[in-house]
């Protein structure tokens, strides 16, 4: 059992093929390209066309993700999520039926930006425990459907898309191992990254009621997710016998690339091993994480057996960190979203 590990064996993606450049963005709100670039990194983002759901796209990714790992089916899926299809089923469900794989169990996870990295977990527990052979996780989002688009402090931040992973039993030496993980909350501060209404604390909120968009209190969240990405991190690493120096890749949550270099030089990690992908999809929250990791690995910045650390902050408060090796795969991106009658 204590060889037995969690092994990623496939990856894939989906973004929607609708792009908004910052320049677009500055024609309708009071906001800059300067602005949006310097203080996060964020050049553009892929929006969904209205009507395309979240479910859409992680069908889409997990059936990429499938295809890299040579896989027809799994026996769980589950859905990191925080724009669900709807309130009521949970996306999962649906997803894995039109995936092929309807009967095997499926659940959406909400922990927000930190949602893939729950997953890890999640997965790998279960993968460990011999309960499951073959997990299929999805970090899906579609956030253009909850930033308030005359918020500027909000609406530059975030994109539409999807990425997923096959895990499968194998064992630590195995390239793709997930060796550690660790996860945490803090839900003294819901208020700092919300959609305050809509749910069962005020499910219809008039016109003065909570706002039904999501919100941010931007330099809180910043000030907090430098300190506890660089804390869990580091002792995600310290426990796999990581020193920073021998990271290859270090792949956080994708929403300020000045976050992760801030994060990376207190860990002392040499500024050219953060991979930033925030530039050309903005923050895709639960997605972020394995799209940054389809699309290094697609460029070939990721190579087998390499050392990667994956850190992640976000609403709940919520974070975590894995230390994995790199498998050798084949990323596989889908360039439309799945259409429902898959
Ligand atoms: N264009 C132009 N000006 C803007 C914009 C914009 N789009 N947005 C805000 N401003 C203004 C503000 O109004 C403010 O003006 P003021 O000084 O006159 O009041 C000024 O720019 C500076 O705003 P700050 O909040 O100080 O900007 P900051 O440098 O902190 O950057 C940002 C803001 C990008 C949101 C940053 O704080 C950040 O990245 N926060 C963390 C986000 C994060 O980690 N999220 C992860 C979790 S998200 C999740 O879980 C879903």
């Amino acid at each position: 059992m204590d060889d037995v590990r969690a092994v990623v064996t496939g990856i894939g993606s989906c973004l929607p093929p609708d792009v908004v450049s910052n320049d677009d963005l500055s024609k309708v709100l009071d906001t800059s390209h300067e602005w949006i670039h310097s203080r996060t990194g964020i050049a553009r983002r892929h929006v969904v066309k209205p009507g395309v759901s979240t479910g859409d796209l992680a069908t889409a990714a997990g059936a990429a993700a499938l295809e890299s790992a040579g896989r027809r089916a799994c026996d769980l899926v589950l859905l990191a999520t925080t724009t669900p299809d709807q309130p009521c089923p949970a996306t999962a469900p649906q997803v894995a039926a039109r995936l092929g794989c309807a009967g095997v169990p499926a659940f959406d996870l909400a922990a927000v930006c930190s949602g893939f990295v729950y997953g890890i977990e999640t997965a790998s527990a279960l993968i460990r425990s011999g309960l499951y052979e073959t997990v299929l996780l999805i970090g899906a989002e579609t956030y253009s459907t909850i930033v308030d688009p005359t918020d500027r402090n909000t609406a530059v931040l975030f994109g539409d898309g999807a990425a997923a992973v096959v895990l499968e039993r194998g064992s630590a030496t195995t390239p793709g191992a997930v060796l550690h993980t660790r996860l945490g909350s803090d839900g003294t501060r819901p208020d700092l990254i919300t959609v305050p209404g809509g749910g069962s604390r005020a499910p219809r909120p008039g016109p003065d009621g909570p706002s039904t968009y999501f919100r941010m209190e931007g330099k809180e969240v910043y000030t907090r997710a430098v300190a506890t990405m660089t804390a869990s991190a580091r002792e995600v690493a310290e426990t796999a016998g990581w020193r920073p120096e021998e990271v290859d890749a270090f792949v956080g949550h994708q929403a300020n690339a000045r976050i992760l270099r801030a994060v990376a030089k207190r860990l002392g990690l040499p500024r050219e091993r953060v991979v930033c992908h925030m530039g050309e999809v903005g923050n895709t929250a639960a997605a972020s994480i394995p799209l940054a990791l389809s699309w290094a690995a697609s460029r070939g910045d990721l190579t087998a057996g390499d050392r990667v650390l994956l850190t992640a902050f976000g609403g709940g408060l919520t974070w975590g960190s894995a230390a994995m090796t790199w498998p050798q795969v084949r990323p596989v991106t889908a360039l439309e979203p799945a259409s429902p009658a898959l």
